[in-house]
């Protein structure tokens, strides 16, 4: 029967397949402390109805504990170690790697590993609690916070840059100075990039698919990203689970610069894509009718003009070619004759002077002149 319900508890949740894992969690929030002081470690998991049994391990090893809360009185040296839980129906949690201390001035962390997006406490702790003031907070060697009077600091959306090792120092008697605390935040998904199905610039009236792709690199059940699109400052489309967006027919006024950003359901961590300049370009718009009209009007009184003014020139030529036309020498008998005019007032000078030159040829001119009457 708890086999059955085991098997159960692994059915897929929100198309991710894990069974639920068991979670620690301090009181107070602190993973490093100091000798003496007091912590009680939670176990959160489901059970099996009626049975709250807890199986606690510290180091890999399975503890006397059987309850939900493991306190630790009076911490000591050999408090510390990697401890682990598990319920009824859960799989064995994370570790928690709980660090018991003996030192002036502790710097104390609410965890030394980070999904990014989730927040990270930092507390300058003095030992015995005494009276620290000008606080100074300092990641990698750097100070970057400091408080006169001492003060818990809070980043509330952890992302990768707030990877290092922390340290903090305060003024009591002397000025003291913590050990490092080496701090991991690990990057859930890059910020994503916002692509489209058709590159620019487009055409009126096409349909483009806007994407914006990210990928997580830890899987978590559950964990799932929504989406969001925007123009400039316009939003398009808000958070959807769809990391997609259609435009199905551009139009000019779609040109501009789009974004996406992609975020983790509980809104905690969010990032934001570079942008994408689309252009939607808008063919010449059509020419009316009275436009063409007009132009096919125009063209034909210009064709009508130049035919009868081409006809003009055309007889006018003509006539001009009339009156110049002359017959040459050496055309023959054969040659159309035009001007009866010119031709008789050339011939006859002509057989004159052949007349005076020689006698016989007279016959054959007086023939020529005959045949071409
Ligand atoms: C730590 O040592 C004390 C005695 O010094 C002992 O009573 C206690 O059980 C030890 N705790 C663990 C977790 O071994
Ligand atoms: C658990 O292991 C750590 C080293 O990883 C060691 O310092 C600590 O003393 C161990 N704790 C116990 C109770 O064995
Ligand atoms: C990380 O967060 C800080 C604010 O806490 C912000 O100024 C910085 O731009 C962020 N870095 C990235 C890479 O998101
Ligand atoms: C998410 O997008 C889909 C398709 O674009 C749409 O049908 C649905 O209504 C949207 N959901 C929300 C909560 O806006």
């Amino acid at each position: 029967m708890w086999f059955l319900t085991v098997l159960l508890l692994w059915v897929p949740v929100d198309g991710q397949v894990g069974p639920t894992k068991a979670v620690i969690t301090l009181q107070p929030p602190w993973v490093r402390v100091f000798q003496e002081e007091t912590v009680t470690l939670q176990c959160m998991g489901p059970h099996v109805p009626g049975n709250s049994a807890t199986q606690w391990f510290l180091n890999g090893t399975a503890t006397q504990t059987s309850i939900p809360s493991y306190s630790i009185i009076s911490a000591g040296v050999n408090d510390s170690g990697e401890y682990r839980c598990q319920t009824g129906l859960s799989v064995l949690s994370d570790p928690v790697q709980l660090e018991v201390h003996r030192d002036w001035l502790l710097l104390q962390v609410s965890s030394r590993v980070f999904m990014e997006g989730e927040p990270l406490t930092l507390r300058c702790h003095a030992w015995k609690d005494k009276l620290v003031y000008n606080v100074f907070y300092y990641q990698n060697g750097k100070a970057f916070r400091s408080f006169h009077w001492n003060s818990d600091l809070t980043i509330l959306n952890t992302n990768i840059s707030h990877n290092g090792i922390y340290h903090c120092s305060g003024k009591g008697r002397h000025r003291y100075t913590s050990a490092g605390v080496s701090v991991t935040v690990k990057e859930l998904f890059p910020a994503p990039v916002l692509s489209a199905s058709v590159t620019s610039p487009l055409l009126e009236g096409n349909l483009v698919t806007l994407s914006c792709e990210t990928k997580l690199i830890l899987q978590r059940p559950g964990l799932q990203l929504s989406f969001a699109f925007y123009m400039s400052s316009k939003t398009l489309q808000g958070r959807n689970t769809s990391s997609e967006y259609q435009i199905s027919a551009a139009r000019r006024e779609d040109s501009g610069f789009y974004w996406c950003e992609a975020a983790t359901e509980d809104g905690n961590l969010l990032k934001r894509s570079p942008e994408l300049e689309l252009q939607v370009l808008v063919p010449q718009s059509p020419t009316p009718v009275w436009f063409h009209v007009l132009f096919y009007m125009v063209v034909g009184i210009m064709f009508l003009v130049d035919t009868v003014l081409y006809v003009t020139i055309c007889k006018e030529l003509k006539r001009q070619k009339k009156w110049n036309l002359e017959i040459p020498l050496d055309s023959g008998h054969e040659k159309k004759v035009t001007s009866d005019l010119q031709k008789h007032r050339h011939l006859e000078k002509a057989l004159k002077r052949q007349e005076q030159e020689k006698q016989p040829r007279d016959r054959v001119y007086r023939k020529a002149l005959r045949e071409a009457k």
